[in-house]
């Protein structure tokens, strides 16, 4: 499937970048940033992340059947957990969308969209994975550095999420 990736060192939040504009871009647009000044989370909270230490990014999907939200948000839940598995960490789920190790937070999902009558005329998926960072001061928070002892290489985890999230959409 074609696809678009964009990178910026900093914006104010790669899924506001993606719902401001979602129709100069086509659907299968992956937008990147190292630095976020307005991260945001789910119910209306802000997402913190050290500049450069961590995954920060977005998926637009365009025209999407209503009725297929629950598999969507399987095909993201697997992705990113057979990504952590694949580096050796094993996360549990936290309903809504969150992924926990040892009962600390590694990765946020925030799913947003735009209804129209039959289908959703986009889908806003936001990750935030912690990978580098190892002070999270006051939060209940964990990093794949922190839980391997060592740093990681953000491209390479970028990398073979996106292949996963791949695989499993073209199914
Ligand atoms: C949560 O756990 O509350 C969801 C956090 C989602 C954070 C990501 S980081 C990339 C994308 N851009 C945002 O502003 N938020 C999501």
């Amino acid at each position: 499937m074609l696809r678009t990736e964009l990178k910026f060192h900093e914006l104010d939040s790669t899924s506001d970048f993606l719902k401001n504009r979602y129709q100069d871009f086509q659907h299968f647009t992956f937008v990147r940033t190292d630095h976020q000044k307005k991260g945001r989370g789910q119910f209306d909270r802000t997402w913190q992340s050290e500049s450069g230490k961590n995954l920060l990014f977005s998926i637009l999907l365009k025209d999407i059947n209503i009725a297929k939200m629950d598999d969507l948000k399987s095909i993201v839940l697997n992705s990113i957990m057979d990504t952590l598995v694949s580096f050796g960490i094993h996360p549990q789920f936290k309903a809504p969308n969150d992924l926990y190790v040892s009962g600390k937070k590694i990765c946020g999902i925030l799913i947003e969209n735009l209804a129209s009558e039959h289908m959703y005329l986009y889908v806003v998926i936001g990750i935030g994975l912690n990978i580098n960072q190892t002070d999270f001061k006051d939060l209940n928070a964990t990093s794949m550095s922190l839980e391997k002892n060592q740093l990681l290489d953000i491209d390479m985890v970028y990398q073979t999420l996106l292949n996963q999230f791949f695989k499993r959409y073209n199914l």
